[in-house]
């Protein structure tokens, strides 16, 4: 038993370091599984992703798969996809529409889009006398415990207990506001559809490189110097370059002190903030139109404040990474202690110009696709951290990078000025682990 053999999960997280094993042991997956992504709030997907009744979407929320439907009355719920007569997987496919109601490939049991048993072939020749039917609970779709949407955005707890949403959320739910408010009609729609990456890593390790603001300048510089060779080409050509080649360009010429400018804000739960924004609110045609669009939506000063908001990431833990500036979110789906799937997604910001979406579109290709070099650099590293973290190499990863230096206000762990590189984010994710594997520390 695993207790047996790690008598206090406590033992594998110190402040500045980590055991390995919490990144390769199948057993402490599994509980992670339950005490966390099982337990906690997980993103499912976005209401516009099911706007007609009948429409859903399935989702894995630890190792449970689920519907995301749109009900009749504009409701959305999150199901499991089981079917409770014999244990039928109830959607096959990862999204469609199910009709007036859902229909078990099986034997025909039909269900309501809230899960609720509807009919059973002959339910009153075949069930009369026994436990089974309308009345009984256990004969409909199982429902996840709680459901709740902020600005548009689902998330599902499969606990009866705990924090509400926003209670859990705390300051990160500064990652929707951003991104909503960023549209001048006040809500973003999503763009269908997304890309999957399997990652041959533990989930933590995509997590961790998130914030890691030390990494960008080493790992993407090569990227970043091949973009800016030919930005300086074109600009030389034309006169400027298109916006794009920035997007790129930055990871060359933002250099690591630089990248020490930014800062790293910690919250509860293991939740982040990475302040600073690469430089991304240009004078050029296309931005000053969609300012005028905005000012006639919220007059300049709101204008101001929302174009104003100056954050480069949000990550919100266990499992979602959003850049609300360009509208990008990623959803990470732990499947295995070395293996991940992450579902790359990006917004449309309703009631903006095209131009402002196409720019959101080519940050999602050049940037977090499967398609671009930066994705494959980061995946080449997330592969050999696992590889490393197997071996009898070593015992222990470290997070000692400004240790002992951080400030911290009303819960708040603040990265100190001028150390934006700070590993404050993974002591802090890791801090909140060790509290959800109930061990504390
Ligand atoms: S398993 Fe679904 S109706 Fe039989
Ligand atoms: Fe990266």
């Amino acid at each position: 038993m695993l207790q047996e053999r790690i008598p206090d999960l406590s033992q594998c997280v110190e402040p500045d370091r980590v055991r390995k094993e919490v990144y390769t042991d199948p057993q402490i997956f599994e509980l992670e599984m339950q005490r966390i992504h099982e337990r906690y709030w997980v993103y499912c997907g976005h209401e516009s992703q099911v706007p007609k009744p009948g429409d859903y979407t399935t989702v894995q929320i630890g190792r449970q798969p689920l519907l995301l439907v749109r009900g009749k009355d504009k409701g959305v719920h999150v199901l499991y996809n089981r079917c409770p007569h014999r244990g039928n997987m109830m959607c096959g496919d990862r999204h469609g529409n199910t009709g007036e109601f859902f229909r078990c490939s099986y034997h025909a049991w039909t269900f309501q889009h809230d899960g609720m048993l509807r009919s059973i072939p002959m339910m009153e020749a075949g069930y009369a006398g026994t436990r089974y039917g309308k009345d009984n609970p256990d004969c409909s779709m199982k429902k996840a415990a709680r459901v709740e949407s902020y600005r548009g955005f689902v998330f599902a707890s499969l606990a009866e207990d705990g924090p509400t949403l926003l209670e859990f959320l705390g300051a990160s739910k500064i990652a929707f506001d951003d991104m909503c408010d960023r549209a001048p009609a006040g809500e973003v729609e999503i763009v269908p559809n997304c890309f999957r990456v399997i990652q041959h890593s533990n989930w933590k390790i995509f997590l961790e490189n998130q914030l890691d603001a030390l990494h960008p300048s080493v790992v993407h510089q090569s990227t970043g110097r091949a973009a800016h060779e030919v930005e300086k080409d074109i600009a030389k050509k034309t006169g400027k370059a298109p916006l794009s080649y920035h997007m790129l360009s930055a990871f060359a010429t933002v250099t690591i002190d630089k990248w020490d400018n930014f800062q790293t804000l910690n919250y509860p739960y293991g939740h982040c903030i990475l302040t600073g924004y690469m430089g991304l609110r240009p004078k050029d045609p296309d931005t000053l139109a969609y300012e005028k669009v905005m000012h006639k939506a919220y007059g300049k000063a709101r204008t101001e404040e929302i174009l104003g908001v100056n954050i480069h990431h949000v990550l919100i833990y266990p499992g979602l990474s959003v850049q609300s500036p360009l509208q990008q979110l990623r959803a990470v789906r732990p499947l295995g202690v070395d293996k991940t799937l992450t579902e790359i997604w990006h917004f449309r910001l309703k009631g903006a110009p095209e131009p402002i979406y196409r720019r959101s579109l080519a940050y999602y290709n050049l940037v977090n696709s499967p398609a671009t070099l930066i994705n494959a650099d980061d995946l080449e590293n997330f592969w050999k951290c696992h590889q490393g973290l197997a071996s009898d190499g070593g015992d222990w990863v470290s997070f000692g990078r400004f240790h002992g230096r951080d400030i911290e206000k009303n819960g708040v762990v603040e990265t100190g000025p001028n150390m934006g590189t700070s590993e404050a984010p993974m002591r802090n994710q890791m801090k909140a682990w060790a509290d959800y594997m109930g061990s504390g520390r």
